[in-house]
């Protein structure tokens, strides 16, 4: 396993846990940190002996307070165009990894701290979370994918009420909008990430995969496509050991054994 100076990862039961841990810059996203966490989710995604991810911040103030603004003030175009890719490139690995994400976060989420939980599949927030995109405050717009990912789960307009007042809502306001599956005590907001995740671990895990491809690609695509896809991920799954061991299970009222096959 790689040592990281930026990020840690802790591995217990199948999951990971990928920590961001600069907690004197609130997590902070340096391209040192992203370029870190590209190469982590390189390596968990081709870990078998890793079923499911967290994310989450070091610390009790911050998931990740956004890129690092010390280093965005230096950039020129070109670099941006650049810096904007490589975190584009590395949440995106997160996304399509095809092993359940689950962000915990546990304090501020701002900028690509918030990009960083929207390219989890799911995410559990502390009450203390406070979530927004204050780019445009700085003068530019969100560049690790905000843009593309937040309509898409809360919608064109609250995902435009907040790209363009570049102002925090709350964690309660976020589970209002859908954009947070949970909210709870900060105490408890890792502990709750493990027990969600842990129940998702117990399903077969091709078809949690294929799961994952089936609402990704049906979002990207149209309606057509989108169920020409579920059909036939669904009857590539008829093919799996997975599918034969949980109908069993079920059948002899025993819980399943699934291989991952
Ligand atoms: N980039 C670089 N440094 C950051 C940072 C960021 N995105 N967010 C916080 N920090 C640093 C602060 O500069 C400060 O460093 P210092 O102690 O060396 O001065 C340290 O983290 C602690 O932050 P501070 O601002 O003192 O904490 P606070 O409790 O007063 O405020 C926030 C917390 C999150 C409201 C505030 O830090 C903030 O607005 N951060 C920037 C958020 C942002 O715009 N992110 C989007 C970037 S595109």
């Amino acid at each position: 396993m790689s040592d990281y100076s930026n990020i840690r990862i802790e591995r217990a039961d199948g999951r990971a846990t990928v920590i961001v841990a600069r907690p004197e810059k609130l997590n902070a996203l340096n391209a040192e940190t992203i370029d870190q966490l590209r190469h982590a989710f390189d390596e968990l995604a081709r870990d078998p002996q890793v079923r499911g991810i967290i994310v989450t911040g070091e610390g009790e103030k911050a998931f990740v307070a956004g890129a690092d603004i010390g280093e965005l003030a230096r950039m020129g175009p070109i670099d941006g165009i650049d810096l904007s890719r490589r975190g584009q490139d590395a949440f995106r690995l997160l996304e399509r990894m095809g092993k359940p994400v689950v962000a915990a976060v546990n304090g501020y989420a701002l900028g690509g701290g918030m990009e960083l939980a929207l390219a989890c599949h799911l995410r559990i927030a502390a009450d203390n979370a406070r979530f927004g995109l204050p780019e445009v405050k700085l003068g530019v717009i969100p560049g690790y994918g905000g843009t593309v990912r937040l309509p898409r789960i809360v919608g064109r307009g609250m995902a435009l009420e907040m790209i363009l007042t570049g102002e925090m809502i709350t964690a309660q306001r976020a589970h209002e909008v859908g954009l947070v599956n949970r909210v709870v005590p900060q105490a408890e907001v890792q502990a709750t990430a493990e027990q969600v995740l842990d129940t998702i671990l117990k399903n077969g895990p091709v078809a949690l995969r294929m799961a994952l491809e089936a609402v990704d690609r049906s979002l990207e695509t149209g309606i057509d496509e989108g169920l020409d896809m579920e059909a036939h991920l669904f009857g590539l799954l008829a093919s799996t050991e997975d599918m034969k061991e949980g109908m069993a299970a079920f059948l002899e009222k025993r819980p399943a054994s699934f291989s991952g096959r």
